[in-house]
């Protein structure tokens, strides 16, 4: 069994009573992931920042503050999240209560609070200076436009590159070009052939820069990225490096999320599928060392992903199957459309792994027990997938899906008014309940 699926007898009984479906996250697992890019950090000096993007089920906050310098937000809302609850003294930040009032004590809370988005509002950004450390702007219009307003607020400043290199059609990970900021016609990061590089004064107004580039990958396509970073604007980080450290700062290179680096085995084109090749950590911390003293910098990462794989588990039922000439249609008390996303705008290039089962390949179709998993949707499409499982499924039997706290809970919603899962954490061998779905998470959001 793969390293998804450990102890799941004894979460089974632990939760037997409670109604399906429901969200799992082991605090045990999220710390092991931790203590993986800990090693990171104590060989480097590097610092790592949650991407909330991933995961913001702020009751993991103070275990991952413990380990981590802070997070990055995606907006406004993320960034007000961080600011109540990610502190490193594991304390919420009482003043925040009572945003938006916006107070200038992200300082206090001892973490730093990053936020990039496309663009930004005037009253977004009025709020999130108050609150952020950290600002990445996507353009030369966006940079300008808000330049005053964070420099007098004291917000450390950067700019997004796009290095245009993609490494996702192939190599690691397969395809997933739906991720891919370098594809043709990306919004993300300005180019080298953008009209900003004249600007004179550039490596005074910018404290570092930043990419992201990569989705559930290994090394090598990070070396090859920086690799390609260098030819690009290698010339332009140096001069702001200099000037920096001239000015007794220090700058940074933020090298962005996508950093499988807590996977022992990497996945191969799909998640559920596995080589046998981790990820080459010993080579991570060499090139942030080559950074580090090349350039004279500080240097980020900022994970979604690696900080919490493998943590989570959806625990759903079977709520009817349906005859079908083909394969059984198992009906789900879960939905691909509204707790699983990525299945769907994948067009399941992703499909999750289930406890005891595989996903079904042509030669399985044969099998008793293989079978269509669907959703409880009105959506035709709202398939999870066909899947062989160890013995054929029956009404009320459960079904675990695993690696469910990355991109899940984030991404959730009614639609068709079906609820959300409740929300439950598994600590020291105890399960308590974080958050209890009802009728108003549908309601709430059509009206008053
Ligand atoms: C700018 C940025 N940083 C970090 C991340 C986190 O990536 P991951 O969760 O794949 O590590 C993302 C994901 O889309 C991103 O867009």
């Amino acid at each position: 069994m793969n390293q998804t699926f450990t102890n799941i007898p004894s979460l089974l009984t632990k939760t037997n009573h409670l109604p399906t479906p429901f969200f799992v996250i082991d605090e045990d697992k999220i710390e092991n992931n931790l203590k993986v890019l800990q090693s990171v950090i104590k060989e480097t000096d590097c610092k790592i920042l949650l991407a909330q993007k991933a995961f913001s089920c702020f009751d993991f906050y103070p275990i991952i503050s413990k380990y981590l310098s802070g997070t990055t937000a995606s907006g406004l809302y993320e960034a007000q999240l961080a600011h109540e609850y990610f502190a490193t003294n594991n304390k919420k930040v009482e003043t925040a209560k009572n945003l938006p009032d916006y107070t200038d004590n992200t300082k206090a809370t001892g973490c730093e609070n990053h936020v990039f988005a496309p663009a930004f509002t005037d009253s977004d950004i009025q709020k999130i200076v108050k609150i952020c450390s950290h600002i990445v702007f996507n353009s030369a219009n966006q940079l300008n436009k808000h330049y005053d307003i964070c420099k007098k607020n004291n917000v450390s400043i950067s700019l997004r590159v796009n290095p245009q290199h993609s490494t996702q059609g192939g190599g690691e990970t397969g395809n997933h070009s739906l991720y891919d900021p370098c594809a043709p016609l990306s919004r993300f990061g300005v180019k080298i052939d953008d009209t900003i590089w004249k600007d004179e004064s550039l490596h005074e107004k910018l404290d570092g820069l930043h990419f992201h580039t990569l989705c559930q990958q290994g090394y090598s396509d990070l070396e090859s990225t920086f690799k390609v970073f260098e030819s690009s604007f290698g010339e332009f980080f140096s001069k702001l490096c200099k000037h920096k450290n001239n000015i007794g700062k220090t700058p940074y290179i933020n090298l962005g999320g996508g950093h499988h680096i807590t996977n022992g085995k990497l996945h191969e084109k799909k998640r559920g599928y596995q080589t046998d090749n981790g990820y080459n950590i010993e080579r991570l911390i060499g090139l942030i060392e080559y950074i580090k003293q090349k350039y004279g910098c500080q240097v980020y990462l900022e994970p979604g992903e690696a900080v919490v794989l493998n943590s989570g588990y959806l625990v759903s039922s079977v709520l009817d199957i349906i005859d079908d000439k083909i394969m059984p249609i198992v009906i789900l008390d879960t939905s691909a459309a509204c707790h699983n996303p990525d299945i769907l705008e994948t067009k399941h290039d992703y499909m999750p792994p289930i406890y005891k089962a595989s996903i079904a390949l042509t030669s399985d179709l044969s099998s008793p027990n293989t079978c269509r998993l669907a959703g409880n949707s009105c959506l035709t499409g709202d398939i999870i997938g066909d899947y062989k499982f160890d013995k054929k499924l029956q009404i009320s039997d459960k079904v675990v899906f695993g690696d469910m706290a990355l991109y899940t809970i984030v991404k959730g919603n009614t639609f068709n008014g079906i609820p959300l899962p409740d929300i439950y954490k598994l600590s020291n061998n105890s399960i308590t309940q974080i958050r209890k779905s009802d009728y108003i998470d549908f309601k709430s959001r059509l009206g008053k």
